[in-house]
């Protein structure tokens, strides 16, 4: 199966890498910047370029892993340039697929690794769901057997399914990952080192693996120590957002506990 990646920023730069770990073989990657498109493209041994125009015709699949908000210029770019009937997939979990279609595509498809990827990130692909989509069989088989070339977890999400998903997503990595950053502004302003919660943080997550999220949560919230809580909000007067986020938060623990 040959592949063309379009986009050589986080995703694009793991998922080359992984390709060609796995034996996938990546013609082309494509970026807007010739030194972001050959760092990406020297990962998987293939041609970088910048010009959209010069996309081999011989791809099995397109893969857009351009941000979301590229995704419609790109693919209708792609549609302009004669690859309507060639199958072009994104990345994206936020954004439909049809979002392909509303460009002109005709074969169109997704193929999300629901996992947080930055270049300095060692994702693990054994581990990662793969949600792949198309509303066509035989393109919907092609992704699940690309998504298979690379990891062992491929599972067929449609848009509707993906977009909740996401959601969630965003809840338990992008929301946690600032609170981590909210708790080491605290913990800075007092000079101390955000270190010392590493352990923690490391904690509430394995954990999981015992039980579930509710089954798992402590803390004052939970418990009912109010006045912990009233303390805590007076020692965040410094933040007030924090000290609203704080309130919020314990509220929506309370709520929950309650079975509301
Ligand atoms: N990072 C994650 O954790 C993650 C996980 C799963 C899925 N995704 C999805 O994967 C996709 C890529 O995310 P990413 O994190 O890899 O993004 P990123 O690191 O910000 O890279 C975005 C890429 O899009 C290109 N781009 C932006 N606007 C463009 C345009 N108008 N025309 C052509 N190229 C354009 C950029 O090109 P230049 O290099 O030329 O600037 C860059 O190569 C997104 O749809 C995202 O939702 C991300």
């Amino acid at each position: 199966m040959k592949i063309a990646l379009i986009g050589a920023g986080n995703v694009a730069y793991h998922l080359s890498k992984r390709f060609a770990e796995c034996g996938v073989k990546v013609i082309q990657v494509f970026s807007r910047t010739q030194s972001r498109a050959d760092i990406v493209a020297a990962k998987c041994n293939a041609e970088a370029i910048t010009d959209l125009s010069k996309i081999s015709r011989n791809c099995d699949v397109y893969l857009l892993a351009v941000s979301d908000s590229a995704i419609p210029e790109v693919s209708a770019t792609l549609v302009k340039l004669g690859f309507k009937s060639k199958l072009i997939a994104h990345t994206s979990g936020a954004t439909p697929s049809t979002t392909l279609s509303e460009s002109g595509c005709s074969r169109f498809g997704v193929f999300y690794p629901l996992q947080t990827m930055s270049k300095l990130s060692h994702p693990d692909f054994n581990k990662i769901p793969l949600c792949v989509d198309s509303i066509n069989e035989t393109d919907l088989a092609l992704l699940t057997e690309l998504g298979l070339k690379i990891c062992p977890n491929v599972f067929h999400i449609p848009d509707t399914q993906r977009a909740v998903l996401h959601v969630a997503a965003v809840f338990v990595n992008n929301f946690a990952n600032h609170m981590f950053h909210i708790g080491k502004e605290i913990l800075d302003a007092s000079d101390l080192p955000f270190r010392l919660l590493l352990p923690l943080i490391q904690e509430t997550v394995v954990k999981l693996d015992q039980g579930t999220p509710e089954e798992m949560q402590t803390g004052p919230a939970k418990r009912g120590d109010l006045e912990t809580v009233q303390r805590h909000v007076e020692l965040l007067k410094p933040f007030p957002e924090y000290q609203e986020l704080y309130r919020m938060l314990t509220m929506s623990i309370r709520r929950m506990g309650e079975g509301k």
